[in-house]
């Protein structure tokens, strides 16, 4: 038999699944394991919501519709970016798709060649890499360190550039990290992209999910030279509690980008379903409330795990400003023996812990960051609370 595409059988399977898988088979089993690995909100989609995608389906909305969506599904997503963001996107720039994240692989096809280089600050969620490399171009890793915040500097960006480089992905707020730039430290990586003419693929989204009153600014909003390089991925899975509708969007500060993109999704997957746009319209147009109520829930549950990690010993964390995650730091581990195994860095940590501890943490080797485990909070303080005794008890046995 010949072989098989070479650029796609190296994509790699989740480096998460192993710990997912065996968690999930323990759950099965009847084991008592609890999960943190959730990227996904843990509440429901709000009723309303949920009506419009029903009424949808009795109003025979089951047709096909446009590659990029309804009109008035685009005219929404505009609306929106205005009014949440400031950020001004004609609606023939808006290309609806199946999430954000197929948002984001359209755009790394639309934008790349084989061997065209894509900035990828580290930490980074995982499918960036992946859809780089499966799209033909090539991953330029720019390490984040916690000593700065899990963020890159102009100089950084700067220093990694090369005449084949042809875009800096940028995740803000982050998932893994949960770090937001401000508008200055935007400010200094844009003017870099203007001068080394790239695009920025601004992923945002989160931007709903800010604490302690801290201010998100769009990459768009940072002037048209800056406007006009930007792809803005978004969608409404995190903020509306949508995961499962499959709904997201790119916003194209270049009208080019939005219909190569548009050309290539009539012939893969066309328009996502009628009646989840339907359930799109309603969330971007219908009452914003529960999107407050779930940002405010999701900050209690923040403080209270940032301040228990940070009371245990032996491990801590930096207080995220964003998203749904906490970045564990996990080097005074490393070298130790724990549940019998030795710890050399967050795959054997994640792994025992699951095992001995009965609690599902991300390694975070598969994001660039080898001493870190990710916890998420998009589960109950119950949960939680369970979660951080069981740490407890399973550093202090050792
Ligand atoms: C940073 C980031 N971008 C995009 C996505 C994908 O979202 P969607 O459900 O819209 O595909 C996720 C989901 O985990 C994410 O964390």
């Amino acid at each position: 038999m010949k072989e098989l595409s070479k650029i796609n059988s190296r994509v790699q399977a989740s480096s998460t699944l192993a710990v997912d898988a065996r968690y999930k088979q323990m759950k099965a089993d009847g084991i008592p394991v609890v999960g943190f690995g959730a990227g996904e909100p843990d509440f429901d989609t709000p009723d309303h919501i949920k009506q419009a995608g029903i009424q949808a389906i009795l109003d025979n909305q089951t047709r096909y519709t446009p590659t990029a969506g309804t009109t008035p599904l685009r005219k929404a997503v505009s609306a929106r970016l205005k009014e949440d963001l400031g950020v001004e996107f004609p609606w023939d720039c808006i290309v609806v798709s199946s999430g954000a994240k197929h948002c984001l692989y359209a755009v790394m096809y639309t934008l790349l060649d084989p061997g065209d280089g894509v900035i990828l600050p580290a930490p980074y969620w995982v499918s960036y890499a992946e859809q780089i490399r499966m799209t033909g171009g090539v991953p330029v890793i720019v390490d984040a360190p916690e000593s700065q915040n899990f963020k890159i500097s102009p100089a950084q960006l700067e220093a990694a550039i090369t005449p084949r480089t042809k875009a800096l992905v940028l995740n803000n707020p982050s998932n893994p990290t949960g770090m937001i730039y401000s508008r200055e430290e935007l400010q200094g990586l844009a003017d870099v992209c203007v001068r080394h003419d790239l695009y920025i693929i601004s992923d945002e989204i989160y931007y709903t999910l800010c604490y302690d009153g801290k201010p998100f600014t769009s990459m768009a909003a940072l002037g048209e030279e800056v406007r006009k390089r930007c792809i803005l991925i978004n969608g409404v899975s995190k903020a509306y509690a949508m995961t499962g509708w499959r709904c997201g969007y790119a916003a194209c500060g270049d009208k080019r980008v939005a219909t190569v993109m548009s050309n290539c999704l009539s012939h893969s997957t066309g328009s996502i379903g009628a009646m989840n746009q339907a359930a799109m319209l309603e969330a971007l147009t219908g009452p914003q409330d529960s999107v407050e109520e779930m940002r405010r829930v999701f900050q209690e549950r923040r403080d209270y795990l940032v301040s228990r990690l940070n009371q245990i010993e032996g491990v801590s964390c930096i207080r995220p400003e964003g998203a749904f995650y906490v970045m564990m730091n996990l080097e005074k581990l490393v070298g130790r023996t724990l549940g019998g195994r030795v710890i050399r860095d967050a795959d054997d940590f994640s792994m025992v812990f699951l095992e001995k501890g009965l609690v599902a943490v991300v390694s975070c080797c598969g994001f660039g960051a080898p001493n870190f485990v990710r916890w998420s909070y998009a589960v109950s303080m119950d949960t939680i609370r369970e979660g951080l005794d069981r740490l407890e008890r399973f550093l202090k046995e050792g």
